[in-house]
């Protein structure tokens, strides 16, 4: 009787916990309020999980990501993405931080472009060298926007799906466009971002995520031992604006090789035109895989942390930011000042200035098509 009486506490014990994890695996995140704009619209943060001890949190002004923890080697987690603790901080001045940039993401000379033969005009908000441009959408980009947040589930993955509809003439851009970003956080360790996006008439379109990464935990120094692999032979160099010169450079025999493991700090004081315009590296790869396929691009590792990353994309280009434009001014969410060069970027996209430079793939989306990309982020530790 107590055997029979045990069996059946340790069978319902098992169906309880079976249940519960069952449960937990399709519960949908939910918005929590983290905060209203100056006009009082309200934004919602939403926090993801896996079952490795990720945990990624994002909120609805700018799809910005708001922290990113995973273990280092010896589990031991860290916030391996720079931000601010609050949405003021955020409103006030960020560089991007975290959040999703567009309608084009990097620059567009002058903040001007044809769309069949139709001269279209930007907000100049950028003058690297004293050259005015546009850059990542203009006063008011994406990253600057409210977008409508929602949880969601798949099998093995907890997500949040961003959508934000970008009205014709917004910030000079031609056509309604209605864009999707989704935040997948996998047990196997990926964060993936899938972008949909459809327009009511043609329109340049490059949307990327920029985070600025520190594997050893943000606020702990300068990202300069980080070791990075970029499949990757050739980069566009720049003018002193910054803007792509058309050429597609091999990168062999110069400090843009990565298609070999290096240190970011190994090379980036290098005497170099290139480095010079950049402050460092601050340059879009062209990927080896133009297929639209997802690929692998760029692995990072970051020696003290054993901390890895895997950067898988369908895109054709990729923008490595080394963090030359932090000055201290800022001072991040665990209270500490982020320095020169405490953070790095790699944002998947299409070349800077497509739409001015017509050998570069095209950033042109159309009535009736849509636009999907995918990037993964892949992190371990070893
Ligand atoms: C660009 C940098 C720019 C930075 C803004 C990066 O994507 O490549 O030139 O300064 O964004 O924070």
């Amino acid at each position: 009787m107590k055997l029979i009486a045990y069996c059946l506490t340790a069978a319902m014990t098992i169906a309880t916990i079976t249940t519960a994890s069952a449960a937990a695996a399709a519960a949908k995140p939910k918005g929590e309020p983290f905060g209203k704009t100056a006009d009082g619209t309200p934004v919602e943060v939403f926090t993801l999980t896996n079952a490795k001890g990720i945990k990624l949190r994002a909120m609805t002004y700018g799809a910005i990501v708001l922290s990113l923890e995973t273990p280092d080697r010896n589990g031991k987690s860290a916030d391996i993405v720079l931000g601010y603790r609050t949405l003021a901080d955020y409103i006030k001045s960020t560089p991007y931080f975290g959040a999703i940039v567009g309608r084009y993401g990097n620059r567009i000379a002058q903040g001007k472009f044809k769309v069949d033969g139709k001269q279209h005009s930007l907000a100049t908000n950028n003058t690297p060298g004293g050259m005015p441009c546009a850059l990542h959408g203009g006063l008011k980009g994406f990253d600057k926007v409210v977008w409508q947040g929602e949880g969601v589930t798949q099998a093995g993955a907890q997500g949040v799906r961003f959508r934000y509809v970008s009205k014709d003439g917004e910030e000079g851009y031609p056509g309604t466009l209605a864009l999707t970003v989704t935040y997948w956080l996998s047990d196997n360790n990926e964060w993936r971002v899938d972008y949909l996006a459809t327009t009511d008439k043609a329109t340049p379109i490059n949307v990327t995520q920029h985070s600025y990464f520190n594997l050893k935990g943000e606020g702990n120094g300068d990202i300069l031992g980080h070791e990075l692999t970029f499949k990757a032979s050739k980069f566009t160099p720049v003018n002193a604006g910054l803007i792509p010169t058309g050429e597609l450079r091999p990168v062999k025999g110069t400090p843009f090789d990565f298609t070999s493991k290096h240190a970011i700090g190994e090379r980036v004081n290098s005497v170099d035109e290139q480095m010079k315009f950049g402050g460092g590296y601050d340059h879009n790869w062209v990927l080896d895989n133009q297929t639209g396929s997802l690929a692998l691009a760029a692995t990072v590792y970051e020696p003290t942390t054993g901390r890895t990353m895997e950067v898988l994309t369908t895109e054709p280009g990729l923008q490595f930011y080394c963090g030359n434009f932090l000055d201290g001014k800022l001072t991040g969410k665990s209270g500490r000042p982020y320095e020169f060069r405490n953070g790095f970027c790699l944002e998947t996209q299409h070349y800077p200035d497509s739409p001015n430079q017509p050998s570069f793939p095209t950033t042109i989306l159309r009535p009736g098509q849509t636009l999907k990309s995918t990037t993964v982020f892949r992190f371990g530790a070893n």
